[in-house]
């Protein structure tokens, strides 16, 4: 690799690695992302998926297929199906959380309606369904209808964990495991599975996604605090708003001291916001220096992710998802 390919984001490197792999998988995308009989399909899909969005999951898929010496071609298929449920799940979200801003775009759900983002979800989701079975693998379709379940339990934990103050760092883990990590490591199992890999390095796959999920929706997480909107393509100070109890806070809360407790009272469990109040909140997060306690984290799981790579044969390959480890933490968007 020259000089110039070794100072890319791993990110980049990867894309570079799985180029010819991605375009299919992004042929394949457009072909079934379409609707004959219901133009709104199209609309809706087109606008998520023509502003791209970083393809982190298909290239785990990939990248992981590959490693293991897949030469077939479902890992496309499988790649899809992971990207299909990300998008559906994406659609979804933005109507729960009644964000405005997608991969830098107005939402669907502001563009159309939410009704429209919920049944477009429902069609993605459906249609990630047919892609998998043409794989033809049981294992596959087991792994990531439990993974859709256990998305959607993240969503819902969250649900109930947001505005509560007792949500503590336990609860954060498994909301987080839900919700972000279960398609991380789903993604890296199946593209194992289809290659027919050994069980110790399926296992170390999908020990790698899951730990890799984690640091990256911490790292989300922290964004949401420490970013700005045009990098990240989302708005920011989403969550505090939303009243979610996010590491950074929960963090905050725990060292906070009378006063401060009762500031976290009113804006998070009693909703009573005011201007002012999420540059009050940073400032809290600042003095107990929750924003670094946080990335501490966030670091810890990229490590644990690229310990869990250990059994898997030296390669290129293995090299990029180590150094997407250490992306996912330094990453800005
Ligand atoms: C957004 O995921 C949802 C989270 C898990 C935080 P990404 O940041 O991977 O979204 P895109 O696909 O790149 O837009
Ligand atoms: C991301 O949820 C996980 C899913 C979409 C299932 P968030 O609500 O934390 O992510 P963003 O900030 O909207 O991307
Ligand atoms: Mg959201
Ligand atoms: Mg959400």
């Amino acid at each position: 690799m020259g000089l110039v390919e070794a100072r890319q984001a791993p990110h980049d490197r990867l894309a570079a690695y799985l180029a010819e792999d991605m375009d299919a998988v992004n042929a394949l995308i457009r072909t079934r992302m379409a609707s004959e009989h219901a133009p709104r399909i199209p609309e809706v899909t087109a606008h998520l998926v023509e502003a791209g969005g970083k393809r982190l999951r298909p290239m785990l898929t990939l990248a992981a297929a590959r490693m293991c010496g897949y030469a077939g071609p479902f890992h496309v298929h499988l790649a899809a199906t992971v990207e299909f449920i990300h998008t559906a799940t994406l659609l979804h979200d933005d109507v729960v959380d009644e964000s405005a801003q997608r991969r830098g775009r107005p939402t669907a759900n502001l563009l159309w309606d939410n009704k429209s983002s919920v049944l477009v979800g429902d069609y993605l989701f459906a249609r990630s369904f047919q892609l998998m079975i043409e794989t033809g693998s049981l294992r596959v379709l087991d792994i990531l209808a439990n993974a859709s379940a256990t998305i959607a339990e993240g969503e819902v934990l969250q649900l109930t964990a947001a505005q509560d103050l007792k949500t503590d760092e336990g609860i954060y883990l498994q909301v987080v495991r839900g919700k972000t990590a279960a398609l991380f490591s789903a993604a890296t199992e199946v593209g194992g599975v289809v290659a027919g890999a050994e069980e110790a390095q399926v296992a170390a796959l999908h020990d790698y996604g899951d730990a890799l999920g984690v640091a990256f929706q911490i790292v989300d997480d922290l964004l949401d605090y420490g970013g700005t909107t045009a990098v990240i393509g989302k708005n920011t100070g989403d969550d505090f708003r939303e009243r979610k109890l996010t590491l950074p806070v929960i963090k905050a809360v725990a060292a906070a001291d009378a006063e401060e407790r009762a500031f976290w009272v009113r804006v998070i469990e009693k909703g009573k916001q005011e201007e002012g109040d999420l540059d009050h909140a940073m400032t809290l997060l600042k003095r107990h220096g929750a924003l670094e306690a946080t990335r501490t984290a966030a670091l810890g799981w990229a490590a644990r992710a690229k310990a869990a790579l250990e059994p898997l044969p030296d390669s290129e390959l293995k090299t990029l998802l180590g150094d997407l480890a250490d992306y996912v933490v330094a990453r800005v968007a």
